[in-house]
């Protein structure tokens, strides 16, 4: 393949990236090299609820629509990104609930109309919902989030079917991360699954967001995991992959993150219901590493510069899927 572009074709998945909203509009090169490498895209920041509900009541759909506009014109299919998450809330919300100003009857209402308005504004315009983010601890506990403490577990049957109420072709996947490797967490989003599909609720894919590091061991059960997701009826997607490494860069380093890229894909392709690969930025020069883990970055498939890394060209040569 010659691009990313031509090698989900050759491959027919869909080859994505997180978008950074800033960049989009202000840096030329990242626009059209976004817009020509990929077939689909999730917006890093701009869909998140403290992004487009900042104050209560007050929405601001500019960067996500941008962003939805932007596809648009380049034949992009877009995963929204994300409903419901411990993160990045408003700080009305989180305030609110703490203060005891907004009690339980009011969050649950807060939530449904939250997921409703968001899912019917890109009604027909976003192919898959991340409709719950990282809702597993590393345990296999529940996550201690404002949702579980004052909702009770029910809160994710109920914002599947709140999205699916919205917009009933969207695809609607749980998301979380680790989920390549860790036992208890696998475990436990699999009985979730199961416990909601015997309750009859819309949920169809589960994404494995894949913020992988070369320090530690590829994930060599990944695509065994993502049979046991598939066996249950659910399409399958890498969300968020990266690769990072303890900086400086070496030649050794980057031959190492191409072979884990080039596995990712590989295990992806080696399963029948993995239909996307989307990356968590294309370019070190905009990437959530070196802000989050201290000395380590160069985790996406082109530099700073937007060259192709190794591991950019490892995954054009990946044969087809058996
Ligand atoms: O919006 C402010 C901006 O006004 C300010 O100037 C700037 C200065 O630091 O901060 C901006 O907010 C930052 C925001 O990204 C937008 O750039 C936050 O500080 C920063 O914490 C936030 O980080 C994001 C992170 O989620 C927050 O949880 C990352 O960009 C984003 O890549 C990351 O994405 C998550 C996925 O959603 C879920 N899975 C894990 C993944 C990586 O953490």
């Amino acid at each position: 393949a010659k691009d990313l572009r031509q090698l989900a074709q050759q491959h027919g998945i869909k080859i994505g990236t997180a978008v950074d909203i800033a960049a989009l509009r202000d840096e030329p090169d990242y626009r059209q090299r976004l817009n020509r490498e990929f077939t689909h895209v999730t917006a890093e920041n701009a869909m998140k609820w403290e992004s487009v509900e900042p104050e209560r009541g007050v929405y601001t759909w500019d960067d996500a629509d941008a962003l939805v506009e932007n596809a648009r014109r380049n034949h992009q299919q877009i995963r929204g990104h994300t409903l419901l998450w411990h993160n990045q809330l408003p700080a009305w919300l989180t305030s609110g609930v703490e203060d005891g100003t907004i009690d339980a009857t009011e969050l649950r209402e807060i939530l449904r109309e939250h997921i409703t308005t968001q899912v019917r504004r890109y009604k027909g315009k976003i192919r898959a919902w991340d409709v719950v983010n990282e809702v597993v601890e590393e345990d296999g506990s529940l996550r201690q989030s404002i949702w579980l403490q004052h909702l009770g577990p029910g809160y994710i049957a109920d914002a599947f079917r709140w999205a699916h109420r919205a917009d009933p072709h969207a695809r609607l996947f749980i998301n979380d991360y680790n989920l390549e490797w860790n036992a208890p967490k696998i475990e436990t989003t699999l009985s979730i699954v199961k416990d909601l599909k015997a309750q009859g609720v819309p949920i169809h894919g589960i994404g494995f967001q894949g913020h992988l590091g070369i320090q530690y061991d590829y994930p060599a059960d990944w695509a065994n995991v993502m049979r046991r997701f598939a066996d249950l009826g659910l399409e399958v997607a890498i969300t968020e992959l990266d690769v990072r490494m303890v900086l400086p860069v070496t030649p050794e380093k980057l031959a190492t993150q191409a072979e884990y890229y080039r596995r990712a894909l590989t295990d992806c392709l080696s399963v029948r219901a993995c239909r996307e690969m989307t990356v968590w930025g294309f370019t070190d020069r905009h990437s959530w590493v070196p802000g989050w883990f201290e000395g380590e970055g160069a985790a996406t498939l082109l530099d700073e510069n937007l060259a192709p890394k190794p591991a950019y060209k490892a995954l054009l040569a990946v044969r087809g899927r058996k």
